[in-house]
Formats: C-alpha cells, sequence, structure tokens
C-alpha cells in the first residue's frame, strides 16, 4: 500500500483472479506441478490480505475450472488434497480476518473430502462480513450460463415466468453470482491473455489485468500495483471521455 499511493475513494468493490502459472513456476525450480500449486496457497493469502486491507469486499479466485478435470488423475488427486488441507489449515484465520467463504462452480463434482471442508468452512464463516472470499472451482462460465437458460425455460415452460421478463438483470439472478456485483477488476498472472472460460457475463465491462508474474510469486505488492493501474483508468461504459470528465466535476 505504501508503495503505491492508492485513492481509497476508488477501490473496486469486487476483484477476480485468474491464478495461473504454477506448474511454469515449479517447473523453472525443476520440480514436480504439485509444488507450485502448494506454493500458490502462500499467495492467494497474500491477495486476500492486500484485499482485506484496502477493504476490497469480494474476492473471487478461480481455483480449479470444469476444463482442468482434463488434466493427469495424479495432479487432480493432488490438488484436491491440496485444498481440503489449506481450508482445514486456513479456516481460524480466514474466521479471524471476518472472511466469509462461498463456492461458485459445480462443487458437488468434488471429492466427498472438499465438499465437507468446504461445507464445514461456509458454515463457520458465515456471520463474517469483512470480504467475501468467492472460490471458483469446477468452474465453468458456459455451463454456468447454459443451467441458468435450462432453469428459465422450464419456468417458462411452467408458466412461471414470462419470456418477455427476460432481461440482462433477470439473467445475471439465475447464475451462480447472484449474490454479488460483477467484478470491476480481473487479474490474470503468468503472461496468458485469455480468460479461460471465467465469468464471461460478469466481466462484460471488467477492466483487465494481466501481468507475466507467475501466481507463486504474487505477493501484497502485486496485488497493489494492479489497483493503482486499475485506478489510472478511465472506465467509459459506452460513453466518451468528455462526458466522463464532465460527470466527475
Ligand atoms: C494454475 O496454474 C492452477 C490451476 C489451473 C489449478 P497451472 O497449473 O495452470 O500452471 P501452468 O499454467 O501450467 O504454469
Ligand atoms: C485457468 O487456468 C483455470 C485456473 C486458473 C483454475 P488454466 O491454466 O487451466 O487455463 P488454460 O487452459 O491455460 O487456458
Ligand atoms: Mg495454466
Amino acid at each position: 500500500m505504501k508503495d503505491f499511493n492508492l485513492d481509497s475513494t476508488n477501490i473496486p468493490k469486487h476483484v477476480a483472479i485468474i491464478m495461473d502459472g504454477n506448474g511454469r513456476w515449479a517447473k523453472k525450480k525443476g520440480e514436480m506441478r504439485i509444488y507450485g500449486h502448494t506454493n500458490g496457497v502462500g499467495s492467494v493469502r497474500e491477495a486476500l490480505t492486500a484485499a482485506v486491507e484496502i477493504g476490497v469486499k469480494y474476492l473471487t479466485l478461480y481455483a480449479f475450472s470444469s476444463e482442468n478435470w482434463n488434466r493427469p488423475k495424479d495432479e487432480i488427486s493432488a490438488l484436491m488434497d491440496l485444498l481440503v488441507q489449506s481450508i482445514y489449515n486456513e479456516v481460524d484465520e480466514l474466521n479471524n480476518k471476518g472472511v466469509k467463504l462461498a463456492t461458485i462452480g459445480d462443487i458437488h463434482f468434488l471429492p466427498d473430502s472438499c465438499q465437507n471442508a468446504l461445507t464445514e468452512a461456509k458454515e463457520r464463516t458465515k456471520n463474517n462480513s469483512k470480504i467475501t472470499l468467492i472460490l471458483a472451482l469446477s468452474y465453468s462460465s458456459r455451463r454456468e450460463i447454459s443451467l441458468a437458460v435450462q432453469k428459465m425455460t422450464k419456468e417458462v415452460v411452467n408458466g412461471e415466468l414470462e419470456s418477455k421478463a427476460i432481461n440482462e438483470d433477470l439473467i445475471s439472478s439465475y447464475l451462480s453470482t447472484s449474490d454479488y456485483p460483477d467484478p470491476e477488476l480481473l487479474i490474470r498472472t503468468s503472461g496468458e491473455n485469455r480468460v479461460s472460460n471465467f465469468l464471461m457475463w460478469q466481466l462484460a465491462y471488467t477492466e483487465l489485468y494481466f501481468t507475466k508474474i507467475l501466481w507463486p510469486d504474487f505477493k501484497k505488492k502485486n496485488f497493489y500495483k494492479a489497483i493503482f493501474d486499475y485506478q489510472k483508468r478511465e472506465r467509459r461504459f459506452g460513453k466518451t471521455s468528455e462526458q466522463i470528465i464532465d460527470l466527475n466535476v
């Protein structure tokens, strides 16, 4: 925070992060991919601490995509074990920090041990309100949208919903993120400049920030740097720059 003169009146409410580059980080060190994932947990702690410090209200972390089920079995099971272990290790600290844990994605596809750890941690932290930490697990944005369309269609067929009532707000309310505002800022590490099926509807007007830093090297100062970069941008939402300046005076 001290290195960057952040404007406390312009802190994004919701920051989403695609935590990428664990495998390459490990490879560079001559280690197995899981070593990178294990070290990535420290970066989760850094990002969360930084987010709490500056008053971000929602932090969504892409931890495992639906497509990640196609990885080698060993890597998947090591990742699931790491998830369970990290939740049990961190839950007291999350509670102390006032973090409410939430998830999006097909949680029922995860092993029982993960589901149990998540259910317990969510229950323990449910009354916290400093920040909501949303873990995207077995998450696919296209699947999320497909499920929403299925649900709406069923309600239309049953006469519970009028098709002309389907608008942007209604669609948002059928997504797994219905309780949260859209992210103002998306960070992706590791130098990949893509969205990888993450929050495609919700990112419609999100500022995108790409950094070459590999996720296990991502520290609090990198988080602040991303916020600083965000604060320098002019969010126009289709208007002209002159209109935005007029609004600000
Ligand atoms: C991100 O790191 C973590 C997950 C997708 C679970 P990667 O494992 O994708 O790391 P790279 O992209 O191979 O370096
Ligand atoms: C995206 O990372 C998913 C997560 C960070 C959990 P990937 O490394 O799986 O993405 P692609 O496949 O390279 O786009
Ligand atoms: Mg990757």
